[in-house]
């Protein structure tokens, strides 16, 4: 599930859009502010279509089994983020989750935003407010089957996304820790510097040490002398971010040329100077920060098994639909301690009842392990923290004995 590639598919349409910024100005302080903090961010770069309005999506970005259209983040009430409330905003950048309801692919570089803190996303938000709003309906998922199905988000998310602030390192100066957190979060550096794995997630044992994006070679940040930034100074790497260019050594080219003319070059000059400061410190082979995670191997069968069974109906963040189906997130029948509830509903069904269509048995479908795996992920999933105490046992007596 490359679909990390798209990160890579930008184009280069933005005159209009950046004069439009230019011209809305900043305040004061330029890094407290949003129109400042969306260009760091770098939004209207995928956010905006060839010759389209600003921010009003439908850039195409492309994978190898589809493409995507970027939504509309203008505050237009219908067609793009108007009645969007800051948490539903925040849900999208800091966690992934649009307010419609579904976990987005992380085309949208959410892993790196999530590092973001509330007050820039609230700042980001209060400035898309005051862009003119564009009604431009986009139908955003044009991918092959099955990475159409959204649900199969779930299973990335697990294995590789974990939301979380920025955590400052007390050890380090101020400017080195306002350089880690425009790197790792808003500027999103790492999303085409490191290399990706099979599933399109970013190799965190591999931080920044260069990786093929779209047809071109994103370096080595690192401070390796050969291949990375290990001779250039804090000054020559804020000047090539400012200018494009390292006089006599190098000039941007393909989607890094993007990268500074939508974003570093309209950076303050103390910025730039963190950002290097922080990209001078990291070691030649280095880590993404948590990368230590461990993943829950335990729970991959039961998330593999929700997917296919149970998303389609009670989606994958397990909160259902508003009337139709009951949310299995916060359910007390999910979580009571002996298990049984949960484990009856799978194999027996439900008939339709308080306007709810009926919930199908699974009696046929599935083997006692795996109603077992099945019901121990849901009750441990979502914030449901009972006891992953159901055990094939219990459903092997459970199915035999329908008076029980
Ligand atoms: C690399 C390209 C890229 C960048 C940079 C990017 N986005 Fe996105 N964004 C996307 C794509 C693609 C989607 C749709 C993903 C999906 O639906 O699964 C999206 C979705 C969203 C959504 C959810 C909209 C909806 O209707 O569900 C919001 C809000 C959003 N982006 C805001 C932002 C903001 C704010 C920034 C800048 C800080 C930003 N994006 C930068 C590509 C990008
Ligand atoms: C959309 C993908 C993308 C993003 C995001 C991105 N880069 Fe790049 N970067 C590239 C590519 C591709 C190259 C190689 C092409 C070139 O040298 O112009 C490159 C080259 C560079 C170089 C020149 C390295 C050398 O040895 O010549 C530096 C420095 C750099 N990027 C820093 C950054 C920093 C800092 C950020 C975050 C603010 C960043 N990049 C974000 C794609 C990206
Ligand atoms: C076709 C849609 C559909 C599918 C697929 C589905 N469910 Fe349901 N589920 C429902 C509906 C509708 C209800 C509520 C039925 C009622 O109360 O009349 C429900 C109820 C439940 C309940 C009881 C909730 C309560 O509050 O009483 C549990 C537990 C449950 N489902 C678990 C699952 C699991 C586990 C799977 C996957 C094996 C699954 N469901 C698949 C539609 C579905």
């Amino acid at each position: 599930m490359r679909i990390n590639l798209f990160i890579a598919c930008r184009l280069k349409f933005l005159t209009f859009a950046l004069c439009f910024l230019t011209f809305s100005g900043f305040a004061q302080t330029p890094e407290k502010n949003g129109a400042y903090l969306s260009i760091v961010g770098d939004c209207i770069s995928c956010h905006t279509a060839p010759s389209g309005k600003p921010l009003a999506g439908g850039l195409k970005m492309n994978s190898p089994f589809g493409y995507v259209l970027t939504p509309n983040i203008t505050p237009d009430l219908a067609t793009g983020i108007g009645s969007w409330t800051k948490d539903d905003f925040f849900g999208a950048v800091h966690n992934g989750v649009s307010k419609k309801g579904y976990d987005l692919y992380p085309v949208m570089p959410f892993t790196s935003y999530t590092k973001v803190s509330r007050a820039d996303v609230d700042a980001i938000y209060d400035y898309l407010k005051t862009v003119p709003p564009v009604s431009n309906p986009v139908q955003v998922n044009h991918l092959d089957f099955p990475f159409n199905i959204r649900s199969s988000m779930i299973v990335w998310r697990e294995l590789f996304f974990k939301p979380g602030f920025f955590k400052p390192d007390p050890q380090q100066s101020s400017v080195w820790n306002r350089g880690a957190y425009l790197v790792e979060g808003l500027a999103h550096c790492a999303e085409c510097h490191t290399p990706r794995n099979l599933m399109g997630a970013m190799e965190s044992s591999k931080l920044f040490s260069g990786a093929a994006v779209d047809g071109w070679y994103a370096l080595n940040l690192t401070s390796n002398i050969a291949t990375g930034l290990g001779s250039w100074s804090a000054q020559d790497i804020a000047n090539y971010l400012k200018t494009g260019s390292y006089p006599g050594k190098t000039t941007v080219l393909g989607p890094m040329e993007e990268v500074v003319h939508n974003s570093t070059s309209r950076m303050t000059d103390a910025d730039l100077l963190a950002i290097a400061t922080y990209l001078k410190s990291v070691p030649p082979s280095s880590k993404l920060n948590g990368a230590d995670r461990k993943v829950d191997a335990t729970k991959l069968e039961g998330i593999r098994l929700y997917v296919d069974n149970c998303s389609g109906c009670h989606q994958s963040t397990g909160k259902g639909i508003a009337k139709v189906i009951p949310p299995l997130a916060g359910n007390p029948s999910v979580t009571d301690p002996s298990g049984f509830n949960i484990v009856k509903v799978i194999i027996r069904g439900i008939q339709a009842r308080d306007g709810y269509i009926p919930m199908p048995s699974f009696a046929a479908q599935l083997n006692d392990e795996e109603i077992a795996e099945l019901a121990n992920y849901i009750r441990t999933s979502w914030g449901n923290s009972a006891s992953a105490n159901v055990t094939s046992a219990i459903v092997k007596k459970i199915r035999a004995n329908p008076g029980i």
